[in-house]
């Protein structure tokens, strides 16, 4: 059995997309299926947390002794988070929240008339930001997908949402990252880094799991 260096504690995974309607038919999103996030809701299990995965549209069922709302946009994702932070000791963001919605939603069906259509977007919330900037914020670990520049960029967001921990994965190894069974990691925290190199979803979330267990204990938040 795994080590119970999270036991008790409450925490809370984003995974998966976000899904943002364009109109009553259609919507844009990206690729993430929701392993790596239920990956590490079961490795958290496992260590004795009480987890809760806020979850949007994946085709994943719910690891054995975790909570799970399911969730669509990027503004439901967040509200969930909210609901949750009060009581929540650790946030593990996974998720590929889209960085955009459409400005409005389309009462009706977007008609085929010329050849060119133009839509307009306007920001998304960040959630991770916005957890990370509450007054109650719990210890929170961001992810960061990347296809250049991986580590300088993970650093930037490790400082500019003022997170304990970032896990940056190249989304350009082949095999690796978005929909795959396997994934590589570099995680950084203000004072040391460590890799953990290509593996299967699930024993590389057994690995950062019991390094967060490392790092939260050693938080002023433990
Ligand atoms: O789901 P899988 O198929 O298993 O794939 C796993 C994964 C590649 C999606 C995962 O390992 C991963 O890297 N997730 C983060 C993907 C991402 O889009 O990161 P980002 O660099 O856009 O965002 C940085 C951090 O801020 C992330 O923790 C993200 O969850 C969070 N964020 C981003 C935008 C936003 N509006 N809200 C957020 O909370």
């Amino acid at each position: 059995p795994a080590l119970q260096n999270l036991a008790g504690r409450n925490v809370m995974i984003t995974a998966g997309p976000t899904r943002e309607p364009l109109d009553p038919v259609r919507y844009i999103s990206n690729h993430s299926s929701g392993k790596m996030g239920f990956a590490i809701a079961k490795a958290a299990s496992a260590a004795g947390a009480n987890v809760t995965l806020v979850a949007g549209p994946v085709s994943l069922s719910t690891p054995a002794n975790c909570s799970r709302i399911d969730v669509v946009t990027a503004d439901d994702m967040l509200s969930a988070c909210e609901k949750l932070t009060p009581s929540t000791d650790i946030f593990i963001s996974t998720a590929a929240v889209a960085d955009y919605k459409a400005s409005t939603i389309a009462d009706n069906k977007i008609k085929k008339t010329g050849d060119e259509l133009t839509l307009t977007f306007i920001k998304n919330p960040d959630i991770l930001a916005k957890i990370s900037g509450r007054p109650d914020r719990p210890f929170c670990v961001g992810f960061a997908a990347e296809s250049q520049h991986v580590e300088d960029y993970a650093r930037s967001k490790l400082v500019k949402k003022k997170l304990d921990m970032i896990a940056a994965n190249d989304i350009t190894v082949d095999g690796l990252g978005f929909n795959s069974d396997k994934n590589a990691l570099h995680v950084i925290w203000k004072d040391g880094d460590k890799r953990f190199p290509a593996t299967s979803k699930n024993e590389l979330a057994e690995q950062l799991v019991a390094l967060i267990a490392e790092r939260f204990a050693l938080s002023n938040k433990s």
